[in-house]
């Protein structure tokens, strides 16, 4: 059950990635609960700024209570930072931090049926101000719809059979609540893998699907490259290997030297040079991490820092 909090995953790592200035501008596209937020506020002088977005009411509450003239919350979604960092007075950044996924007080509360542990209506949106719920989804999606979410998001083996039991379920009746979708997921399941609920799987894709977790990465991470200053550091936090591939294959593309066709008569310097440069390896959180928080345990952080 959810006290309301959220244990920032490699909080100090990410915060010392950011390299924080005491002067400079930043901006944290996932507030959560302000683990990270009030680490970067401790490390900013007077003169120092953080904006902070989350798509999640209950998160900007939270935030609302950081009374800090240093500091702003915002609600919104970071696939559109550039535009919200703006309306905020941010037009150019030093640091930028995503830390994706779910925070726990969402995983913890029963009632916002992101979890597979309560019974609860069959929402999964993190912003329940717009947006159509898991529930209202599998009622109109077809068969191959749902077993394309499942398959893709979930990377579930037994996508087909699961999207078979849903529709056939369906048929009998509405399929409103995160227990029906559990035990239908765990009955259709041929096999099971160890140390993990059948639904885990099916549970992640919805999710992802709801509320369009990769397609507002994918908008975020030129925004943000756009958005930060020369020598402005972007770290991303992602806790499963759809998201990481995301920001690997991202920053990776963005570090590399545009390729201009060979024998062109072109000088080198006019070249144009790579927007980013890769800052040490993809870090981990260390076993004692992983033993204090075990949501820790899938965590991959990645840093870049804009060229200059
Ligand atoms: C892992 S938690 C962040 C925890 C935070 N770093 C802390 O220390 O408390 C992820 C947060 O990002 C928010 N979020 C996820 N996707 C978002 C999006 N596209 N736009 C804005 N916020 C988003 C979620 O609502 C959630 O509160």
């Amino acid at each position: 059950m959810s006290d309301g909090s959220h244990t920032a995953v490699l909080s100090e790592q990410a915060v010392d990635g950011l390299n924080v200035r005491g002067d400079g501008v930043y901006v944290d596209c996932t507030f959560g609960r302000g683990g990270h937020s009030r680490l970067i506020l401790a490390r900013l002088g007077k003169a120092g700024r953080l904006v902070a977005l989350d798509r999640d009411a209950e998160a900007v509450a939270a935030g609302g209570t950081i009374d800090d003239g240093r500091f702003r919350m915002v609600h919104g979604r970071f696939g559109r930072v550039g535009e919200l960092a703006g309306g905020a007075g941010v037009t150019q950044a030093d640091g930028i931090l995503l830390d994706l996924g779910v925070s726990s007080p969402q995983l913890d509360d029963p009632a916002r049926g992101f979890s597979f542990r309560f019974d609860a209506p069959l929402d999964m949106r993190m912003d329940t101000s717009g947006g159509i719920t898991a529930a209202d989804w599998l009622a109109r999606a077809t068969q191959s719809e749902i077993r394309e979410v499942i398959r893709t998001y979930g990377e579930e083996r037994f996508a087909k059979q699961i999207a078979a039991a849903i529709i056939a379920a369906r048929a009998r009746g509405p399929l409103r609540t995160t227990r029906q979708l559990a035990a239908l997921v765990a009955e259709a399941v041929p096999a099971r893998e160890p140390h993990q609920d059948p639904a885990t799987r099916t549970f992640q894709a919805l999710r992802i699907f709801v509320n369009q977790e990769l397609e507002e990465l994918s908008l975020a991470l030129p925004q943000c490259v756009e958005l930060l200053r020369p020598a402005g550091r972007l770290v991303a936090i992602s806790f499963h290997s759809l998201e990481d591939r995301i920001v690997k294959r991202f920053l990776r593309e963005a570090a590399r030297p545009d390729h201009l066709p060979a024998r062109l008569p072109v000088r080198a310097r006019d070249i144009p040079g790579p927007r980013l440069r890769l800052v040490g390896r993809a870090v981990r959180p260390d076993p004692a991490e992983i033993a204090a928080n075990p949501r820790a345990r899938s965590a991959m952080m990645r840093i870049a820092e804009k060229a200059a």
